[in-house]
């Protein structure tokens, strides 16, 4: 393929790549975006393979092939509420060939650049093996995080920030000391070091932040991941691998920012980690529960006129979507308004209650953000809290000492009455008590929330 044809293809899957993440930014076009995303991820891989810079198609199909099986296979394995950690571990091999290639273009001797062009070569493979090296040691913990195989607490090593800028100092004086000593054919020593610094920077900086922040760090680890695929475009010289990197780092650094506005937290104390350590204790809740019945929860949604349903990650966990959609249905038909409350870290993902609407065929329009409806309670008559719990914590607004201390939440107790369903009295993804639970107003409906709600459902029609 010619370089002009080969650079046609770049400009045509840039073009797919951006129409993808604006088609991602609605559930209803966010099919589309994926198709448009498949569509340029084809073109540029079949560009780059037919490019002159392609010289070994055996090794090439090989990979090709090793690469396609595993991502196949692990694709069609994967849970929905397993998700985030397929997307972290999936990163770590962003930050990886980003070193790898660091290093394969730091020992090809066939390098013809001199003067300032060498320096910014070396400057390129020295940021792109930093960059790659945090990436991949920062979402291996968070993948160990997220799939439980590593606590999700918060390690706190005493003077970690200092710890952390001393880190920082050194990648700078090696950066020099690796300059330098490029000049002479060496740098090997400098380089190595400052490799091993950086995955222990990434490893300290994800053990540090704790359970409810993880999100951001996924979203950020995500936009690390385009740095580090935009520092292999520039030492590969691949123009489509820059701006491709570019929109990711870019997007995962937005969604980052919105994130840490939903929850309230500002981005940097998020970095710094130490989630969930405010220095005084958290109260403990007390106070007795009202269990109630699938029965008598069907009696009280037929005598209610507005009903909001919030769901979380029990709700993946059960898979209950398609009842839940039952009943919505049927309660619909029955002439009552039925409505969805989303919080936006509601699940384990950015947009794990919509997606898993959206498979029910929940209408879109019935599905409501959380600004949309925190002014709306005083109209609601039965809020069903679905396998939520962080995201309907009071404590978030009137207990300063809570880890989850500002976080916005859904203020469901201001409606009516709140039916509670959840298997116990668990706490969850952030570790803390909800006194929601004990409430005048709450009842408990407990059981596996597919169980439950299939019971409702029964009753609704019995
Ligand atoms: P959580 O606070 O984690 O609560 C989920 C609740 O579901 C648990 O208390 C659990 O109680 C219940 N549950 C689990 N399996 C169930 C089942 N089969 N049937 C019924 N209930 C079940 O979830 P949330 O309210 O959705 O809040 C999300 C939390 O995760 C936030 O802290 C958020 O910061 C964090 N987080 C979010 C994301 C994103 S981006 N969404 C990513 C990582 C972390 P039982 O065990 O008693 O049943």
């Amino acid at each position: 393929m010619s370089h002009s044809l080969v650079t046609m293809s770049y400009i045509v899957a840039t073009i797919l790549f951006i129409f993808s993440l604006s088609g991602l930014s609605n559930q209803e076009t966010a099919r589309r975006g994926n198709y448009y995303g498949m569509l340029g991820m084809a073109i540029a891989i079949i560009a780059t393979a037919l490019s002159a810079s392609v010289t070994s198609y055996a090794i090439l199909i090989v990979a090709l092939l090793i690469g396609g099986a595993i991502g196949a296979k692990a694709a069609l394995k994967v849970e929905m509420t397993q998700m985030p950690e397929l997307v972290a571990i999936m990163h770590s091999l962003v930050g990886m060939a980003a070193v790898l290639v660091g290093y394969a273009n730091f020992m090809d001797a066939s390098t013809s650049l001199s003067g300032v062009e060498k320096n910014i070569h070396e400057v390129e493979i020295y940021v792109g093996i930093l960059i790659g090296a945090v990436t991949f040691s920062g979402s291996v913990i968070a993948f160990g995080k997220l799939s439980e195989r590593i606590s999700g607490k918060p390690m706190l090593l005493p003077a970690r920030h200092w710890l952390n800028l001393g880190l920082l100092v050194l990648a700078i004086i090696l950066g020099r000391m690796f300059l330098q000593q490029t000049e002479t054919g060496g740098g090997t020593f400098p380089l190595l070091l400052m490799t091993v610094i950086a995955l222990a920077f990434g490893v300290h900086m994800v053990m540090a932040i704790g359970g409810a922040d993880m999100p951001v760090v996924v979203s950020m680890l995500n936009s690390y991941s385009g740095w580090a695929a935009a520092a292999t475009g520039f030492m590969l010289s691949n123009d489509l691998l820059i701006v491709t990197g570019a929109l990711v780092g870019s997007s995962g650094a937005i969604l980052s920012y919105i994130m840490c506005r939903a929850m309230n937290r500002n981005f940097i104390s998020v970095i710094a980690g130490g989630f969930g350590t405010s220095g005084g204790e958290a109260a403990v809740v007390e106070g007795e529960v009202t269990p109630i019945s699938a029965d008598e929860t069907a009696q009280l949604l037929l005598d209610a006129k507005n009903i909001m349903i919030i769901p979380g990650y029990g709700m993946a966990v059960a898979q209950a979507q398609h009842t839940v959609n039952e009943i919505t249905k049927l309660l619909r038909d029955k002439g009552k308004k039925v409505g969805f409350g989303i919080h936006p870290v509601a699940g384990r993902m950015p947009g794990h209650m919509n997606v898993l609407l959206a498979e029910a065929k929940v209408p879109y329009d019935i599905v409501y953000e959380m600004d949309e409806i925190n002014e709306e309670w005083g109209h609601v008559d039965v809020s069903i809290v679905i396998g939520a719990n962080d995201i309907v914590n009071p404590s978030a607004l009137d207990d300063p000492n809570s880890p989850i201390a500002g976080m916005p939440v859904l203020e469901c107790w201001k409606g009516e009455t709140t039916v509670v369903l959840k298997r116990s009295m668990a706490s969850g993804y952030a570790g803390v008590g909800n006194p929601l639970f004990v409430l005048e107003n709450t009842r408990m409906l407990f059981g596996d929330a597919n169980a439950t709600m299939q019971s409702v459902l029964k009753a609704l029609k019995g």
